[in-house]
C-alpha cells in the first residue's frame, strides 16, 4: 500500500507517541481508529517505540486485546492483513483496564506511562461525552497530563450550549485550548480539504464567490442507512444535533468564510467563527417557516424493504425525534446578504450523497431569443461522497441548425485524476493530532457559536410541539422540504 501513497507521505516518520485510547474496545475505536492507525503504520509512519494503549473498563489481557483489534482490522482496514506487518503493528498495541468513575483504577495506566513523560502523550476520548469530565479529572488528578499532552474529544460535544460549555470548562481545567483537539470527522475528508484548495488555491472563483454572482447554495448530506444499532443514542440526539450542528455547519463555514490571511489553525478558525456568528438566528415563528423536520417510516432502500424509525431497536414508542432536517440559513454579511444557504440531511434517503451545489446568477442580459434560452444556470457541484468530484455546469449550444442553449457538465473525478489512494478522514485527523496541527479541529468558541444558533431551532420545535413530518424510507424526505426551496423559486439539485 505504501507504493500508492503520495511521495511526501512516504518519507516522514512521526515523532514518538503514547496514544491512550479511552473506549479502546468501543465501536469507533474498532471500526475506524485502529484500522486507520494500522494503515498509517503500514505506510511506514510509526517510530519504533510508539505505543497505542487501549483503555476500557473490561479486564482483558494484552493478547486478548490484540486478537480483538486484529479481527476488526481484518474487516475494516480495507485490505488483507499481511501477517508480518500485523505482527509488527501488534508490537505497538497495549491494553489497560481503567474506569473514569473509579480513581483507584488508574494505577495500571500510571504504571504504563511512568518514565515516558518526554514522549508525546495523547489522550483520545472515544467514549460517551458524559464521561469526558470524569476522565479528564482523573487524568489531571493522577498527574498524567504532561505539559505537552493532547486530548482528543469525539462528538457529540454536548447536547446544547449549556452542556457543551460545561464540557469545555471541565476539559479546560486540565488542558489549555491548544492542547484540545475536538473532532468533526467531516473536516478530515479529502473532499473538504479540496474545498479549501478550490477556494483559496485558485484565482478563478473568488471574484464570483459572493452575492450578485451566486444565487443560492445547497448543502446536502444524505444517508441510506437508518439508525442501525444506535437507536437509543440517536433518539436522544436527532438529525439537527447529530449532523447539522457539526458537519453541515462546518461545510457551510468553509464555503462562506473570508479568505484567511494564512493557513494557520487560528487564522482559519477565526474566519469560520465569524460565519457562525453572522448566521441570522432562526427562532420563534421563523422556526416553522424556515425549517422542516422529518422522520422515516417503513419503505424500501435500494430495493430492500426497511423498517420505519419507530420500529428500530432502542427507539421508544411514539418518539418525535427527527431523522431528517431541511432548513434555510442566511448569513448577514456584505458578501452573503440575500444569498440563501439551504441545508438538508437525513437518514434512510434515496441515495448516499454528500454534495454542495453553488448556483450562479443569470446572465445580466440575454442576446438569445426565447426559443434558444435555457432555464438552467451555471452551477458548481462539489461532491464529497460517494465520489470526490467537482462539476462545473455551463451552457453550450445544442448541436444542430438552430441556436439552442443546453447545460453540459465539465467534470473532474479527483481520485481518477490523481490516481492515488486517498487518506480516510481518521487517518488524516490522527496524523494531524500526532503532528499537533489544529487546523481541522473545532475551537471552543466555534462550538459555542454553533450551539447558540442551533438551540433556538430545537426550542422552537419543542414549543410548537412540532411533530416531525413522516417520509417514506428510500425517498428524498418529506414534501415540505421541497416546498421550503421551491417557494423561493429554486429546486433541490436531485429534483432538477
Ligand atoms: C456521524 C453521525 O457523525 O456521521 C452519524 O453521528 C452519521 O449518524 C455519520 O451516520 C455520517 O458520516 P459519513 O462519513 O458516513 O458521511
Amino acid at each position: 500500500m505504501a507504493g500508492t501513497m503520495p511521495e511526501n507521505e512516504r518519507m516522514q516518520t512521526w515523532q514518538s507517541f503514547d496514544l491512550v485510547l479511552f473506549g479502546g474496545t468501543g465501536d469507533l475505536a474498532m471500526r475506524k481508529l485502529l484500522p486507520a492507525l494500522y494503515r498509517r503504520f503500514v505506510a511506514g509512519l510509526f517510530p519504533a517505540d510508539a505505543r497505542i494503549i487501549g483503555v476500557a473498563r473490561g479486564q482483558l489481557t494484552r493478547e486478548a486485546y490484540i486478537a480483538q483489534v486484529e479481527a476488526s482490522c481484518g474487516v475494516h482496514a480495507g485490505e488483507n492483513l499481511d501477517p508480518a506487518k500485523w505482527t509488527a503493528f501488534a508490537y505497538h498495541l497495549h491494553y489497560v483496564s481503567a474506569d473514569g468513575a473509579r480513581p483507584e483504577s488508574f494505577g495500571p495506566l500510571q504504571e504504563l506511562l511512568r518514565g515516558r513523560e518526554s514522549v508525546q502523550r495523547i489522550f483520545f476520548l472515544s467514549v460517551a461525552p458524559t464521561l469526558f469530565a470524569a476522565i479528564c479529572d482523573q487524568i489531571g488528578r493522577s498527574g498524567l497530563a504532561t505539559p505537552g499532552a493532547r486530548v482528543v474529544l469525539e462528538k457529540p460535544l454536548g447536547q446544547d450550549l449549556a452542556s457543551a460549555s460545561g464540557i469545555n470548562r471541565h476539559v479546560g481545567a486540565i488542558f489549555s485550548e491548544p492542547q484540545i483537539f475536538r473532532i468533526d470527522h467531516y473536516l478530515g475528508k479529502e473532499a473538504v480539504q479540496n474545498l479549501l484548495a478550490l477556494r483559496f488555491g485558485n484565482a478563478l472563483f473568488e471574484p464570483l464567490w459572493r452575492r450578485g454572482r451566486i444565487r443560492h447554495v445547497q448543502i446536502t448530506v444524505a444517508e441510506t442507512l437508518g439508525v442501525e444499532t444506535r437507536g437509543g443514542f440517536y433518539d436522544q440526539t436527532g438529525a439537527l444535533r447529530d449532523m447539522v450542528q457539526n458537519h453541515l455547519l462546518q461545510l457551510l463555514c468553509i464555503i462562506a468564510m473570508e479568505p484567511p490571511a494564512t493557513g494557520d489553525a487560528d487564522a482559519m478558525r477565526d474566519e469560520k467563527l465569524k460565519v457562525l456568528r453572522a448566521l441570522r438566528p432562526i427562532a420563534g415563528e421563523d422556526v416553522q417557516a424556515r425549517t422542516v423536520r422529518g422522520q422515516y417510516k417503513a419503505g424500501a432502500v435500494g430495493g430492500r424493504p426497511v423498517a420505519g424509525y419507530l420500529d428500530e431497536t432502542g427507539v421508544p414508542p411514539g418518539s418525535t425525534t427527527e431523522t431528517f432536517v431541511a432548513l434555510k440559513a442566511e448569513i448577514d454579511t456584505w458578501r452573503w446578504a440575500g444569498v440563501p444557504f439551504y441545508l438538508r440531511t437525513g437518514k434512510r434517503l434515496q441515495e448516499k450523497l454528500s454534495e454542495i451545489v453553488i448556483t450562479f446568477d443569470d446572465v445580466p442580459h440575454s442576446i438569445f431569443d426565447a426559443a434558444a434560452r435555457s432555464p438552467a444556470r451555471n452551477k458548481l457541484t462539489i461532491a464529497l461522497q460517494p465520489k470526490d468530484s467537482i462539476t462545473l455546469t455551463i451552457l453550450a449550444k445544442n448541436p444542430g441548425e438552430t441556436m439552442r442553449l443546453k447545460p453540459v457538465d465539465l467534470s473532474l473525478d479527483l481520485a481518477e485524476s490523481f490516481k492515488t489512494r486517498q487518506l480516510d478522514a481518521y487517518e488524516r485527523l490522527l496524523t494531524d493530532i500526532i503532528k499537533g496541527n489544529l487546523t481541522l479541529f473545532m475551537r471552543a468558541d466555534e462550538l459555542d457559536a454553533a450551539w447558540r444558533w442551533i438551540d433556538p431551532i430545537r426550542d422552537g420545535w419543542l414549543r410548537h410541539d412540532d411533530a416531525p413530518r413522516l417520509y417514506t424510507a428510500g425517498t428524498w424526505g418529506p414534501a415540505a422540504a421541497s416546498s421550503l426551496i421551491t417557494r423561493d423559486g429554486f429546486t433541490w439539485n436531485d429534483e432538477t
